[in-house]
């Protein structure tokens, strides 16, 4: 039976429960990345690395929340302190103590977090950290990487999807104060940067390129931007919501001895709820100060009706102290990354390459006379097609979940036996 019948046959609940969500929701979903042909199937619950349907299908699943799972679904002592927290309330929309907690343990581990800010969604962080460079700096122009994707705000809404040169949106205006620099290119990205320096406000990078590919950054590559940034009183921001406490207790940048002024986190910080943070420089962030600050001299940045909500903030807090306390997490679920990347690579037979890094990968189908993926330009030139009928193929016959064509994450809730069982689909796929 081919692969859409057999999705069709299992998935009937999906189908309709899945036109009922089309009559609502534009394209029957709420995040545009979330919809894959003939239609995703409707999740009813989900524990450990499992996400079970409406039909009672069971899939091992690598999206795993957006990548924001790191204990996998559900775990028990993020569940047992939510419960706790419900009964003295979930939404206070005043300062608490759990959020001061949360902070402590993040700036314990992120120099860059002399101050904090939380609000609901990565979004959030990243459009509040580019108003915040062009109050500092009195700039305009925000540079950001091919492929880069810091969510829907309209500043950074550009070069996101190949060609990199079409507008992303109807709809966003003065899209010229956005530029864009290819990732892991240090001579071609200078030269764009020198062309604007005089109106560069900031430059905003991921360590590792995640939507864009999977791809980690060269840490001299890194460096050069910080130095250019410094040298012309630009801001330095990296973007850690993917990469923040996914490979190590804290941010991937000090393991590069970078020395950014921003850094934004997002997802594992949550432990499964909305958030998203903004860590600064002292200095820096108390532009954002409203205390004693002229509208004219202040950078309006921060907030929400749900910001610090308690209930994020415990079930970030409990996640981030299991993880410092149980840090052989990262050396496990790094090995299973390292194992996943060899392995697929072989049952592939040097018809793809695997990038990533620590727990996350992605599969790239070779073309073209590509032999390495370092940008996200080369990754949109491979075969994504045949990416999304791998994970199609993996939804339809063997239990196992990607959003079809994106980057895959482990979480601890997988095993060994997890990958072997991936490994073993890829080297039947055909
Ligand atoms: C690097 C990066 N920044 C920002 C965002 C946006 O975060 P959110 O979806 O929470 O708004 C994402 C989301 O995937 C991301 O990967």
């Amino acid at each position: 039976m081919d692969r859409l019948k057999n999705y069709k046959k299992n998935t009937k609940k999906s189908s309709t429960l899945f036109s009922k969500s089309a009559k609502f929701h534009v394209n029957g979903v709420s995040h545009n990345i979330r919809y894959f042909a003939p239609y995703p199937f409707v999740v009813k619950k989900s524990s450990g690395k499992n996400l079970i349907d409406v039909d009672n299908n069971k899939y091992t699943d690598y999206w795993m929340g957006h990548w924001a799972l790191i204990l996998g679904h559900a775990p028990k002592i993020v569940k047992d302190a939510l419960r706790k927290q419900i009964d003295n309330g979930w939404m206070y929309g005043t300062v608490n103590e759990q959020t001061i907690r949360l902070s402590e343990l993040i700036s314990k581990v992120v120099p860059v977090a002399e101050k904090i800010r939380y609000v609901t969604s990565g979004t959030e962080a990243t459009m509040y950290s580019v108003r915040l460079a062009r109050s500092v700096t009195g700039r305009k122009i925000i540079a950001k990487i091919d492929g880069g994707w810091h969510g829907y705000t309209s500043d950074l809404l550009k070069s996101v999807n190949w060609p990199f040169n079409e507008s992303e949106s109807s709809g966003v205006i003065n899209e010229e104060q956005i530029i864009s620099i290819p990732y892991n290119d240090l001579e071609k990205s200078i030269e764009i940067l020198k062309k604007v320096s005089k109106d560069l406000a900031g430059v905003i990078i991921e360590p590792v390129l995640g939507g864009g590919g999977c791809i980690p950054g060269d840490a001299d590559y890194l460096k050069g931007i910080q130095e250019f940034c410094k040298k012309n009183n630009s801001l330095f921001m990296l973007d850690e919501i993917v990469t923040g406490f996914r490979f190590r207790f804290g941010c991937l940048y000090p393991t590069m001895k970078l020395d950014p002024d921003i850094v934004t986190l997002g997802k594992i910080v949550g432990g499964g709820l909305a958030i998203g943070v903004m860590c600064g420089k002292k200095e820096i962030m108390e532009v954002a100060d409203t205390t004693n600050k002229k509208k004219s001299e202040r950078s309006y940045v921060g907030g929400g009706t749900f910001s610090a909500n308690p209930a994020s903030m415990v079930s970030g807090f409990t996640t981030l102290n299991y993880l410092k306390s149980k840090k052989a997490t990262y050396s496990k679920i790094n090995e299973l990354g390292e194992y996943a990347r060899k392995e697929i690579t072989k049952a592939f037979d040097g018809k793809v390459v695997v990038t990533g890094r620590g727990s996350l990968f992605m599969t790239h189908f070779l073309r073209d006379g590509i032999t390495e993926v370092k940008d996200s330009q080369t990754a949109s030139r491979c075969d994504t097609k045949m990416l999304s009928e791998f994970h199609f193929k993996m939804i339809s016959e063997d239990g196992i979940f990607f959003l079809p064509g994106k980057l895959g994450a482990i979480s601890n809730a997988h095993t060994k036996q997890d990958i072997q069982k991936l490994v073993i689909s890829a080297s039947k796929f055909n």
